[in-house]
């Protein structure tokens, strides 16, 4: 079977190149969903490799389907006793230049590391989800009420607010709800990812954080891309999840390790 291209680039492939070279390389509104986490506030982490952030966005919003999604996962960091605010800063440029904000969800973390600090832990990060123009895809994650079958009489407005039934005779729960939009995931090794080998990034995306996002915002046989594919868990589970998948890091060392990784998902290493 022939190779699957995207422009001048093949589909299923980490390249080692800068971001923005890359995606000058593709062409407009092809992208179906990005999920990415960039290196942000401490760049001393990846090598030194930097990035511009705002040709970046601009990239991103050009690559990006109409209806498709990008979600960019970033925290601060804490500089002379100040957050930077980065994030936030990051958040209104994406939507000053095109980008809908849907949603601003919160990846948590089950089990964070106390710092000792004089403000309280932090256990999250943000997750920015941006859509191109009105979102194509929503496939909701859903979880299980607690108390199913009993019957409410409160109804919801659409604003949130509440309301008694008028009818006098109520509605039984349903079994399932969708998710609230903080994300509680397990971290470190042996739960962001069974392989060994990603652990020598530094920041490695829990796979079912990725794998959540991609069910929700991405249908089979779409396109996932990541421009900072780091140990390159954006790939492993798009293409678990048979999606195709695209994606960018400059540190050949780290291609290297995502590389192996994905080669493993067919030796039986699959998600965690
Ligand atoms: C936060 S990490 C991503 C980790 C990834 N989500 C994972 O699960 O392993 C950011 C990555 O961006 C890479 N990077 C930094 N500048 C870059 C650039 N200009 N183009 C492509 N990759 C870059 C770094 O080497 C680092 O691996």
């Amino acid at each position: 079977m022939g190779k699957e291209m995207i422009g001048e680039l093949e589909l299923n492939r980490i390249y080692q190149r800068n971001c923005i070279e890359g995606m000058r390389m593709l062409p407009d509104d092809s992208i179906d969903l990005t999920v990415t986490s960039p290196p942000y506030d401490d760049l001393r982490k990846y090598n030194g490799y930097s990035f511009n952030f705002a040709d970046v966005a601009k990239e991103l919003y050009r690559v990006t389907k109409k209806g498709g999604v990008v979600v960019w996962v970033v925290g601060d960091k804490t500089h002379r006793g100040s957050e930077t605010g980065t994030s936030f800063k990051q958040a209104l440029y994406f939507m000053e230049i095109g980008f809908n904000l849907h949603d601003t969800m919160i990846y948590a973390k089950k089990n964070y590391v106390p710092l000792t600090h004089n403000r309280y832990e932090q256990q999250f990060e943000y997750m920015f989800v941006f859509s191109k123009g009105k979102l194509s895809t929503f496939n909701p994650i859903k979880e299980p009420t607690k108390e199913a079958g009993r019957i409410s009489r409160l109804r919801h407005r659409k604003n949130g607010s509440e309301i008694r039934d008028g009818s006098g005779k109520g509605r039984p729960i349903q079994k399932e709800k969708i998710k609230p939009n903080i994300w509680f995931y397990g971290v470190g090794k042996g739960v962001t990812t069974k392989d060994t080998i990603a652990f020598e990034h530094p920041a490695v995306f829990p796979e079912s954080l990725v794998q959540d996002h991609i069910l929700s915002w991405s249908n089979g046989g779409d396109i996932v891309f990541d421009p900072f594919m780091g140990s390159g868990t954006t790939a492993k589970m798009a293409s678990l999840n048979n999606r195709k998948y695209l994606g960018f890091e400059v540190s050949e060392e780290y291609v290297r390790i995502a590389d192996i990784r994905i080669k493993n998902i067919s030796r039986g290493g699959g998600a965690s």
